[in-house]
């Protein structure tokens, strides 16, 4: 029995990787195996076209899996001060101040780690991965447990060091809507296999589009709008019309059968309901 088997992973160079799979799929398997945690009972793994074992590619590497390796009774800044003077940093007092600023933990610098909140550790455990200025970052579930604010201050700070460094980043995370805010590319992971892997505009095209439409009786606008459209859902908060690409068409339409409506806009469904219909759609091949 196998964790992960026939991978074929690919991520680009400056690409945001976003990383998706049900639990126990195998994403922390796969990033363990990248990052030398694990070793591969078969298969290559190469980082800048290196092998992954080779000791100048793996120096520039910033990981975080799992939980950030801490010690419970000393404080945020001693732990980040301990890993930035065993990677031979430079100035370490310098890069951990500046680190503790770029995930807004300044004002928790002081306090001891068993006493963090989750969100705390997980700031924390970004700030780790970022000690040395990696190339390359593995972040398994980083944003797990932040509040919106912690979601805020991850995301742009892996958006600037993408955008302003380059720096490759592979992220798994179940927070799909945020994952989506800054993936460039996807791979999704099932039972082990890759089941797919694509750009986020391969994804675009993949995530249908349709004129979304609201009004004070759904149902008897759905009704009318039968007698036009033929590939429509209704749902809890209006209808969705899939064989209609304008909007105007669909409120002219309405307007001369009396119907009022309320809303309407043209919407592409997201990386979440996209997700639940590969899955769904892969029912039984696994
Ligand atoms: N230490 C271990 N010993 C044995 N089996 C393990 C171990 N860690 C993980 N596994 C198994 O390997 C498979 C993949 O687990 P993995 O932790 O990679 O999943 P995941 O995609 O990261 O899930 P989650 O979303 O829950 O984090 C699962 O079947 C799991 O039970
Ligand atoms: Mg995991």
């Amino acid at each position: 029995m196998y964790a992960v088997q026939d991978l074929n992973l690919h991520v680009p160079e400056g690409a945001i990787y976003g990383f998706i799979g049900e639990n126990g799929s195998g994403k922390s398997t796969t990033e363990k195996l990248i990052c030398g945690l694990l070793v591969p009972s078969a298969g290559e793994i190469k980082l800048f076209g290196k092998p992954y074992t080779d000791a100048g590619v793996r120096s520039r590497m910033g990981v975080l899996i799992e939980n950030p390796g801490c010690f419970p009774n000393s404080t945020v800044y001693q732990n980040l001060m301990m890993q930035a003077l065993n990677l031979n940093i430079k100035d370490p007092d310098k890069e951990v101040r500046h680190l503790l600023e770029l995930v807004s933990m300044v004002g928790a610098a002081g306090r001891k780690f068993k006493e963090c909140s989750l969100g705390m550790k997980q700031r924390l455990g970004v700030a780790q991965s970022l000690l040395g200025n990696p190339r390359m970052l593995i972040l398994d579930e980083p944003i797990n447990g932040l509040d919106a604010d912690g979601m805020r201050i991850v995301r742009e700070t892996l958006l600037d060091l993408n955008r302003e460094q380059g720096v490759t980043i592979l992220i798994s995370s179940h927070i799909l809507g945020e994952l989506s805010k800054i993936a460039t590319h996807y791979g999704i992971i099932r039972g082990g296999k890759l089941i797919r892997e694509m750009h986020e505009s391969e994804m675009a095209q993949e995530c249908k589009s349709f004129v979304f439409v609201k009004t004070v009786n759904n149902f008897r606008t759905a009704s009318i709008l039968a007698g036009k459209y033929h590939e429509m859902e209704e749902r809890d908060d209006g209808i969705r019309i899939y064989d209609e690409e304008v909007s105007s068409n669909v409120s002219g339409y309405l307007f001369e059968n009396g119907v009022a409506v309320d809303e309407i806009s043209y919407q592409r469904i997201g990386l979440e309901e996209y997700y639940i219909q590969v899955m769904s759609q892969r029912k039984g091949v696994n």
